[in-house]
């Protein structure tokens, strides 16, 4: 997950820590890897592989979501992050690559949407700077002793993060744009057939996304086994198709909430005092999870699984009602 819009100030409820940037490195000419410590010299949270942190940085207090790509296991001293320096993003990753060794930031406690789920076998896709994750889980899964096969693609050596680390193992394998067709991704070889003991996690920018999952759903692999995490919305937003306006219903208090059509649930549940968890605000994390009592939801989400959605489950940031009434679980 990498520099996902959220602005200040940081989500209410979160569990956070002054951290002071120990070490900076660049990986690529856009890519800084940066260790962070506790200021209090204390230890940071433990976190599973595949977890991100929210991260407060910049005058502005901006507020991203990051992966942490250090090794998963154990008490930690420092936590590794690895940022794409995006000129187009609206100005976290910049403020993330004007840190120096010594400046301070806040981060909240780890959350893991995105972890490692029982299988025999696992396919890790990563493209461009999605490796930040997957480098966590495959040293996870090397730890165990499991079966997988990480898959990178990047447009190029150059601006590959990590390389160095990953071209000579096993069970990794490199592909390039600008290199000869031959090791190229290949979806029909490189995911393959359907296999009911492999999970396949993919994460990269949308376009990659889109290809990978796109090419599984094509050769018969069922959503349940397909696990991803955007670094950005792929489906509409209330801003950019509001729809209709609505009404939402809390169950505490059975209080009326009129939905605009350009406002999202969250924004008008937060306008009104009510202390509703979020991070991204754009449907991706999951942190804003509720559970709907009443009403049809529409999904505009990239985190939920079917099997979620079918269990009443609904992202008042991002998604909306077919109802006039959407009653909540809040
Ligand atoms: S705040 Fe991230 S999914 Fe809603």
């Amino acid at each position: 997950m990498s520099d996902s819009p959220t602005t200040a100030p940081a989500a209410p409820g979160a569990d956070w820590a002054d951290v002071i940037v120990v070490a900076r490195s660049e990986a690529t000419p856009r890519i800084a890897v940066f260790e962070l410590a506790r200021a209090d010299g204390g230890q940071l949270w433990e976190y599973e592989a595949g977890a991100h942190v929210d991260v407060e940085v910049g005058t502005d207090r901006l507020v991203r979501q990051y992966s942490l790509c250090g090794a998963a296991n154990g008490p930690h001293k420092q936590y590794r992050l690895a940022v794409l320096n995006e000129p187009a993003s609206r100005g976290g990753s910049r403020a993330m690559h004007d840190l120096a060794e010594g400046d301070t930031l806040r981060i909240a406690a780890p959350r893991n949407r995105f972890g490692i789920t029982p299988a025999r076998r696992h396919l890790l896709f990563a493209g461009g700077i999605g490796i930040t994750p997957l480098l966590a889980m495959a040293r996870t899964l090397d730890a165990r002793g499991a079966d997988y096969q990480l898959h990178y693609c990047a447009r190029s050596r150059a601006e590959a993060a990590f390389v160095a680390d990953l071209e000579h193992h096993p069970r990794v394998r490199l592909h390039f744009d600008d290199q000869p067709s031959e090791q190229r991704l290949d979806p029909a070889a490189d995911i393959g057939e359907p296999r009911q003991d492999t999970a396949v996690y993919v994460c990269g920018p949308g376009g990659f996304m889109n290809y990978v999952l796109g090419s599984a759903a094509d050769l018969g692999w069922p959503g349940s086994a397909l696990h991803k995490e955007r670094f950005s919305a792929s489906t509409t937003t209330p801003s950019d198709d509001p729809g209709q306006g609505f009404t939402v219903r809390l169950t505490s208090t059975g209080a009326l909430y009129p939905v605009p059509e350009d406002e999202s649930v969250l924004d008008v549940l937060r306008a009104h005092g009510i202390a509703a968890p979020y991070s991204c605000g754009q449907g991706i994390c999951g942190e804003c999870i509720v559970r709907v009592r009443a009403g049809e939801p529409d999904h505009r989400d990239d985190v939920l699984t079917d099997e979620e959605r079918a269990d009443g489950l609904f992202t008042p940031c991002s998604s909306r009602s077919n109802t006039p009434i959407l009653e909540l679980e809040l």
